[in-house]
């Protein structure tokens, strides 16, 4: 399968790329941090390619669809999981930056990227979209309100595609259960240390993603099951 993976730096991410590559799989993938592009590039060479990009520019993610598409063809699974978490703290102190940045990455990153790929998916006649939302896309907790209001659009945004695709096509929000990465250790603190490690969750949810077609387009699923 050809797999397309924003946020593959670190975290779910990275264990999804590593997990489909060993596994057989090609995988193009992007994320901001220079450094660790590089390491994948050196780890992984072509066919996988991997970008130092921020999915907020819609221009640069342009490009970069432009030439993944053009080595590739239109990928089986795009999976959008590049996300931002705000520091903790009740919507009246989030500062106006931090929360548009929140927007501008977990909503617009998304639409940048679903905007540069799903055409050549719809033009080939398959292939399935996921977006990754959250236990927050579905309940709420204080102090992640920023968070949540993302994850809650993540839900509608995708659900609202399903209904706009053509047949052979997918679009499934899922949430990937609790993880300890980075995202996690910014809310939980050390308590983010007693959940599953990535490269653990990616034993299941890779293989799971990959089961993900057009029968499950427009459902809410978690990581081994819908929800509706
Ligand atoms: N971990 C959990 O328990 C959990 C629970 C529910 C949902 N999720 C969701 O799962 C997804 C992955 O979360 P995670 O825990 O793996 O987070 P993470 O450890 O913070 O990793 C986030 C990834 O997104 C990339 N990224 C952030 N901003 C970007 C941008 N503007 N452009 C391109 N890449 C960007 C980061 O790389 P750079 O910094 O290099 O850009 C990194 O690779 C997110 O959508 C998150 O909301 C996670």
């Amino acid at each position: 399968m050809k797999i397309v993976i924003t946020g593959v730096t670190r975290g779910l991410g990275r264990a999804l790329g590593e997990w489909y590559i060993a596994h057989g799989h090609t995988v193009a993938g992007c994320g901001r941090s220079g450094p660790a592009i590089f390491d994948l590039r050196f780890t992984h060479p072509e066919p996988h390619s991997f970008d130092a990009l921020d999915v907020t520019q819609p221009v640069k993610v342009g490009l970069w669809a432009e030439r993944v598409l053009g080595v590739l063809g239109a990928p089986d699974f795009l999976i959008n999981n590049a996300a931002l978490m705000n520091a903790p703290a009740p919507l009246w102190k989030v500062p106006a930056d931090e929360f548009a940045a929140m927007l501008a990455v977990n909503i617009g990153g998304v639409a940048n990227v679903i905007r540069a790929f799903v055409p050549a998916m719809i033009e080939r006649g398959s292939g399935t979209i996921v977006n990754l939302s959250s236990g927050w896309g579905r309940s709420v907790s204080p102090e992640v309100a920023p968070y949540c209001a993302t994850k809650w659009a993540i839900e509608g945004l995708t659900k609202a595609l399903a209904a706009e695709l053509p047949a052979g096509l997918a679009a499934v929000p899922l949430n990937p259960g609790v993880i300890d990465t980075d995202m996690l250790q910014k809310c939980f603190g050390g308590g983010a240390a007693s959940y599953p490690k990535p490269e653990e969750w990616a034993k299941t949810a890779a293989p799971f993603i990959l089961g993900l077609g057009p029968e499950d387009s427009g459902k809410s699923a978690s990581v081994g099951g819908f929800e509706d």
